[in-house]
């Protein structure tokens, strides 16, 4: 949600501004903007709606300069617009601040403003920014003081970043509860949003931490504490590549991302798996620990609650520990209650999904231990939970969560494996037979990938309709949310994700001749009961697109539509159900020609409420 660039250095100022903003646009935006020194004097340029509109206009009005600051805005507070676009400059014109997050006192600092004679443009909570430093330095301080004593002011969370024609070799910058990086390349800086945007430039990085502010000028950073204490750099190599940022030879990052997921499984399987044993070593909880946890409370958003639904059965099935779930806006504010042998976790690609982050540190409020499971291990969620589990996934930039949510799935259930094992609960025979299943799985997913063309046509068809239900039981009812969540998001058509058992209580009354209805029914204990789900739509003409275990032929006959999977075990076929159905969701967004990268919208990282 929103992203931020800024840089100072010897490229062209335009070039590395747009195409760090390129790379944040999964982030979700609706508007752009940059602010550089050009030549002593502050010049900005906005475009509502895609960052090549921006372009558009700088290449009839180019920015010249080494000094600059641009941004990505998603509306919050007023509508998408130019006006409403960042970056926001004080009266006179001279300091110009980009802003992610919100100020929550806005609307007090504004009134105050406007008494002291300040003119707002704009209805952003942004604004205030720009103005509280330029009234701090008519006061008489130096523009670092003015910085300071404006983070002072202003409540709520942001990532931050200004320049000033009075110290116009300087990138102000400071982080509260949103993502800020500073990277560095060859005598040249950066300060980012996410790592993305640095990466075709920078070789280090520093994740910045919440109350820290600073500067970048061309000779180096500085960074500070709000008691104004400094802050030794700590610098980090920047492991992401060039490749892992670009689509590549697919058509949309989602895809490609799709089509990640076996190699993103065998990475995953190199670290955790040797000789049948299970191994987490980033886990900061000792075997002791793990082996005395009583109850697991999952909180989670959208996809990766879903994730967390699978991973609660595995955790009762494999750990022998009762686990539930909740939606982390829920949990955080429902006063869940903890006895001292609970363990709250925490799921998240991002690590820095507001709502998930605030049940971190409500859990740990109230004496909680944390383990978070996180793709991003840079994260505020993975400095703040007491122990993490890498996803490993990869850099996941597609607005849709595709590789992350498999890769929740895998790394749930072998820590449910895990724990299992050392509580001496789970039979090592059954650990090795469970193994063996998660070892095939890359094989079988290329497999299903590789049949993609059948579930083109499928999406030929599901593209006109206008409500599609899904249907699962047991490990793959959340497969069904998960379904419904991946179609309706790129692609815009209604979909709903029902428990098989529940479908008569309600839902049933929405199937008609144009509500298909996709009903998930590998093979095990459940797939019978999944029959009787199938013929309860067929009787009211609902169409039938099924996804069974190979050869079927029962469930075939009676399918409009089918895909087949290769046979697993039941538990792990939420596994191999994903891939169809996010090729299910990427296909009929494809056929009704919505950019699935950028969902309108949609953020890829949730950080505000
Ligand atoms: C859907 C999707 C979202 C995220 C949710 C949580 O495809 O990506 O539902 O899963 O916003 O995000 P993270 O996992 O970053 O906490």
């Amino acid at each position: 949600m929103c992203g931020i660039v800024g840089y100072i250095g010897p490229k062209s100022i335009e070039s590395v501004l747009l195409v760090g903003l390129q790379k944040l646009e999964y982030r979700g935006y609706d508007s752009a903007g940059m602010a550089v020194m050009n030549s002593g004097e502050m010049v900005t340029r906005k475009a509502v709606g895609k960052i090549a509109e921006l372009e558009k206009q700088l290449k009839n009005q180019p920015l010249i300069g080494n000094t600059g600051i641009a941004h990505t805005r998603w509306a919050t507070h007023g509508e998408p617009s130019m006006i409403n676009a960042h970056p926001h400059l004080n009266s006179q014109r001279n300091i110009a601040v980009v802003h992610n997050g919100i100020f929550e006192n806005y609307a007090k600092l504004k009134a105050e403003l406007i008494d002291d004679g300040f003119v707002f443009l704009s209805e952003t909570d942004t604004e205030v920014a720009p103005h509280l430093m330029e009234k701090y330095i008519e006061e008489g301080f130096a523009p670092d003081e003015a910085f300071v004593r404006m983070l002072k002011r202003v409540e709520g969370q942001y990532a931050l970043a200004a320049i000033t024609e009075k110290e116009e070799r300087k990138i102000y910058f400071a982080r509260k509860g949103s993502p800020l990086i500073v990277a560095r390349g060859n005598n040249e800086f950066l300060i980012a949003s996410d790592i993305p945007a640095v990466v075709p430039i920078a070789h280090e990085a520093i994740y910045l931490d919440d109350n820290q502010w600073g500067y970048i000028t061309e000779k180096g950073i500085s960074i500070f504490d709000l008691s104004g204490g400094e802050v030794t750099p700590q610098w980090e190599p920047v492991s992401v590549s060039v490749e892992d940022v670009e689509k590549g030879d697919f058509e949309y990052l989602m895809l490609k991302e799709i089509y990640e997921q076996p190699d993103v499984f065998e990475r995953v399987f190199k670290q955790r798996v040797d000789d049948a044993f299970i191994h987490f070593p980033e886990l900061k909880f000792g075997k002791e620990y793990l082996a005395r946890v009583g109850r697991i409370l999952i909180q989670a958003c959208g996809t990766s609650l879903n994730a967390g639904m699978i991973g609660r059965m595995y955790l009762e099935q494999y750990a022998h520990i009762s686990a539930e779930t909740d939606y982390s806006s829920e949990w955080r504010y429902r006063n869940p209650l903890a006895s001292g042998d609970s363990l709250v976790v925490g799921i998240s690609q991002s690590g820095e999904t507001a709502d998930t982050l605030a049940g971190v540190r409500e859990a740990k409020a109230k004496f909680m231990r944390v383990l978070s499971f996180l793709n991003n291990i840079n994260s505020t969620m993975a400095r703040e939970s007491d122990a993490m589990i890498h996803l490993m996934a990869g850099q996941e930039i597609g607005v849709a969560s595709t590789k992350a949510f498999t890769a929740q799935v895998l790394n749930l259930l072998f820590f449910s494996l895990y724990v299992g094992s050392i509580k001496w609960l789970l039979p090592a025979e059954e650990r090795r037979e469970v193994l063996n299943e998660i070892l095939a799985l890359p094989e079988k997913m290329r497999s299903i990938l590789k049949n993609h063309d059948r579930i083109k046509q499928i999406a030929e068809f599901l593209k006109d309709k206008n409500d599609t239900i899904f249907l699962g039981r047991t490990y793959n009812y959340p497969s069904a949310l998960e379904g419904a969540l991946k179609l309706k998001e790129i692609s815009y058509i209604h979909a709903s994700g029902y428990a098989g058992g529940e479908f008569k209580h309600g839902p049933l009354a929405l199937v008609s001749d144009n509500v298909p209805v996709v009903i998930i029914a590998p093979q095990g204990d459940i797939r019978g009961k999944m029959i009787s789900n199938l013929k309860e739509a067929q009787s009211r003409k609902g169409t039938i697109i099924s996804i069974i275990t190979e050869g079927d032929e029962e469930i075939k006959k009676e399918s409009d539509y089918y895909i087949e999977i290769p046979p697993c075990m039941e538990s792990i076929s939420p596994l191999l159900v994903a891939i169809p159905l996010q090729l299910l969701a990427y296909y009929t967004a494809i056929a009704r020609g919505c950019d699935v990268d950028r969902p309108r919208n949609l953020a890829k990282s949730v950080t505000v409420e």
